[in-house]
C-alpha cells in the first residue's frame, strides 16, 4: 500500500469550497442523487483511494463533483461537464488539475448491461467504485425504489422482461420495472468493480440483494 500524501492546508480549502458548491447544487433532490448519495460516495472513494493508493484529492474532487452533469439532470452536457467545471474554476485550482478531475468524473457513469468500458486511471477506477457500491445492497435497494418511484415506473410487472441494453441510448431511454433494474444493473455490479478493495466489499451488499429479490418473487407469488 502506498502512501499518499496529507492534505496541505490549500487543498483543504479547495475542499471545502467545492464540498459547499456540491452540498448546495444537490440539496433539494428527491431520485436518489440528494446531498447523502454525494457524501457517502465521497467518504467510500477516500477509503478505496486509501487502500489502493490512489491521489486523494483527485479522487475527493471528483467524487463531490460526480453527479452534477449527470445525464439524468434536465439540459446535461457529459461532455463539457459544465457544472464541475465551474465548481472547479471558482476554486481556482490549478489547469491539470481540472483536466484531470473532469476526467475521472467522464468516466465514472454506468452506462448500461453492455456498455462497460474500465477507466484509463485509478483514481477513475476508484471514484466509479465507489458510485458503484452505492447502488448495491440496503441502500443500493432504497435508493433504485426512490428512484423508480420519483419517475413513475412500477415496483414491478411479471409481463416485462429484462433487457440487457446494448447501447447507452437503450439505457437511458428505458423505463422497466425497478425489480428489472436488478438483472439490467444491480446484480452486475459485482463483477463490473475494479479494484480489490471495492469488490470486498461488494460480496456482502450483493448477496443481500440477491436474498431481497428472492424474497420479493416469494411474497409475490404467494409461495409463503
Ligand atoms: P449513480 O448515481 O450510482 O451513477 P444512477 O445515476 O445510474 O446511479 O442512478 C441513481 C440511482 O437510481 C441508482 O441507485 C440507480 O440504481 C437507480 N436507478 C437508475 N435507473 C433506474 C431504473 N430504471 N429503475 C430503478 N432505479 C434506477
Ligand atoms: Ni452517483
Amino acid at each position: 500500500m502506498m502512501r499518499e500524501p496529507l492534505n496541505t492546508n490549500e487543498d483543504k480549502e479547495i475542499i471545502k469550497a467545492i464540498t459547499n458548491i456540491a452540498r448546495n447544487f444537490h440539496a433539494s433532490d428527491t431520485t436518489g442523487h440528494d446531498w447523502f448519495h454525494i457524501w457517502r460516495v465521497c467518504k467510500m472513494a477516500k477509503h478505496i483511494a486509501h487502500h489502493e493508493g490512489a491521489n486523494m484529492l483527485e479522487v475527493e474532487l471528483a467524487a463531490l463533483l460526480h453527479d452534477m452533469d449527470d445525464h439524468k439532470i434536465e439540459g446535461s452536457d457529459e461532455e463539457n461537464l459544465p457544472k464541475a467545471r465551474q465548481a472547479l474554476l471558482s476554486a481556482k485550482i490549478q489547469e491539470l488539475l481540472l483536466t484531470k478531475v473532469l476526467q475521472i468524473i467522464r468516466q465514472v457513469s454506468f452506462k448500461g448491461a453492455r456498455v462497460n468500458a474500465k477507466p484509463n486511471s485509478l483514481e477513475a477506477c476508484v471514484v466509479q467504485d465507489a458510485d458503484r457500491l452505492d447502488a448495491m445492497g440496503a441502500i443500493g435497494i432504497a435508493r433504485a425504489f426512490a428512484f423508480g418511484g420519483s419517475k413513475g415506473f412500477e415496483m414491478y410487472n411479471p409481463e416485462a422482461k429484462p433487457v440487457m441494453h446494448e447501447s447507452f441510448k437503450d439505457y437511458k431511454s428505458s423505463n422497466s420495472s425497478t425489480i428489472n433494474h436488478f438483472y439490467e444493473k444491480l446484480l452486475l455490479l459485482k463483477d463490473m468493480l475494479n479494484t480489490d478493495t471495492a469488490k470486498s466489499i461488494a460480496s456482502r451488499r450483493h448477496a443481500y440483494m440477491e436474498e431481497f429479490v428472492e424474497r420479493f418473487l416469494v411474497e409475490w407469488n404467494f409461495r409463503e
